[in-house]
């Protein structure tokens, strides 16, 4: 058992209780959303103490040498004092300058920074709707070829942010965006290296950008991209996937529809796990790209797994949800944390 020190009061920690939950218990109105170590909404500074490792997992190495931690995943053995981060400094505001209902549950957003914004294609950040509330969201957009952020934000059912941006957030809005975190990007250095990039929803959005910034950086290896969806009209940019794919001889692009109602040359019903196997022959030397849903992510790793692929060749982005919508309700909260699966 442990104790932490936050706004000048002790709180006591129970054995494996972290940061956030703490706080949360003791009705601390503490940013957070997926609960799991991925989103990054949750991140604090600890400015007395030692901060596990673990709660530092995927952080940038000058937010690590700041004292910065994932609230979700820190467990700390000895005390720990800590405070909210200083939203300024890790916040830069972007004004909407477009948007765009790609299907019917899908809004394309394009924001413009209000300075340089540093990322890389594939990356994500977490879009604020009010200071405690914010959601990740995968870049489609490439540094080097937009002069804008590209998201593709699905409406999720009763989803705070997400009906947010569909419905009241307008062009010419400024929202707030944190810095742009994650390690699913196209890595230079093995151009004639066979790429795999599977998603289901709008995990196509870190798939496409991934692609272009390969394909812009001279990449010359067979990139497969699979796109899973439940029905006909979950499908999006399915005409500019199969005109890239036309451009560019080395990019292929596959669909998976599980209820589609008729079946092409470019619509297939067969499973997005199964494709994934059958286009990804001998996997061991392939570099492969998972987002989207979480099951499907973990699945898919242990498929390829067993099928010869190298963990070390898997990147994921899994689109967790959130934990908790109202995040002061104490009788909402758990105080147990979602484990996703890692690479
Ligand atoms: C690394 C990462 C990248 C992401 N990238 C994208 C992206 O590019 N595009 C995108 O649209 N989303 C993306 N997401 C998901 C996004 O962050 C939000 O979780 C999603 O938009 C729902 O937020 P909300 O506020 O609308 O719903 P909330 O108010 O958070 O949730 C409402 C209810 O719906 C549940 N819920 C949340 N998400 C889902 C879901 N997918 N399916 C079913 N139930 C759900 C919640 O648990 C809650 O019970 C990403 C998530 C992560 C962690
Ligand atoms: S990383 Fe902590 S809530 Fe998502």
């Amino acid at each position: 058992m442990s104790h932490i020190i936050f706004d000048d009061q002790r709180i006591e920690l129970d054995e494996g209780q972290t940061v956030l939950s703490g706080l949360l218990d003791h009705h601390y109105d503490i940013p957070n959303s997926c609960r799991s170590g991925v989103c990054q909404t949750c991140l604090m500074q600890a400015v007395d103490g030692e901060i596990p490792e673990i709660a530092q997992v995927g952080l940038k190495d000058t937010l690590k040498a700041q004292g910065y931690f994932l609230a979700c995943s820190c467990v700390p053995q000895t005390p720990l004092r800590v405070v909210t981060t200083q939203a300024d400094v890790l916040r830069c505001s972007a004004t909407v300058i477009n948007q765009t209902l790609l299907s019917k549950n899908v809004l394309r957003l394009r924001l413009k920074p209000e300075h340089t914004y540093e990322y890389r294609a594939g990356q994500y950040l977490t879009v604020w709707k009010t200071a405690t509330i914010g959601r990740s969201y995968s870049l489609a957009s490439v540094a080097e070829l937009d002069d804008f952020l590209e998201l593709h934000i699905r409406r999720i059912p009763n989803g705070i942010v997400s009906n947010w941006l569909h419905d009241t957030v307008k062009t010419g809005d400024i929202l707030q965006i944190q810095a742009a975190t994650g390690n699913c990007f196209y890595i230079p250095g093995s151009p004639e290296q066979k790429i795999l990039l599977a998603g289901t929803g709008t995990g196509l959005a870190p798939l496409i950008g991934i692609a272009r910034d390969a394909l812009l950086q001279g990449h010359t290896g067979d990139i497969h991209l699979i796109h899973g969806a439940t029905q006909m009209d979950d499908l999006y940019l399915h005409q500019a996937l199969l005109d890239m794919a036309m451009q560019h001889h080395q990019f292929h692009y596959h669909t998976s529809v599980l209820q589609a109602d008729h079946v092409t040359p470019q619509i297939s019903t067969v499973p997005l796990e199964q494709q994934s196997i059958d286009v990804a022959v001998n996997p061991a030397d392939w570099r492969i790209y998972l987002c989207g849903d979480v099951n499907m992510i973990n699945g898919l790793k242990r498929k390829l797994f067993i099928a010869g692929a190298s963990m070390n060749n898997i990147y994921s982005d899994p689109f967790v949800g959130s934990v908790d919508t109202n995040p002061t309700n104490p009788d909402t909260h758990p105080n147990i944390d979602i484990k996703v699966e890692q690479a």
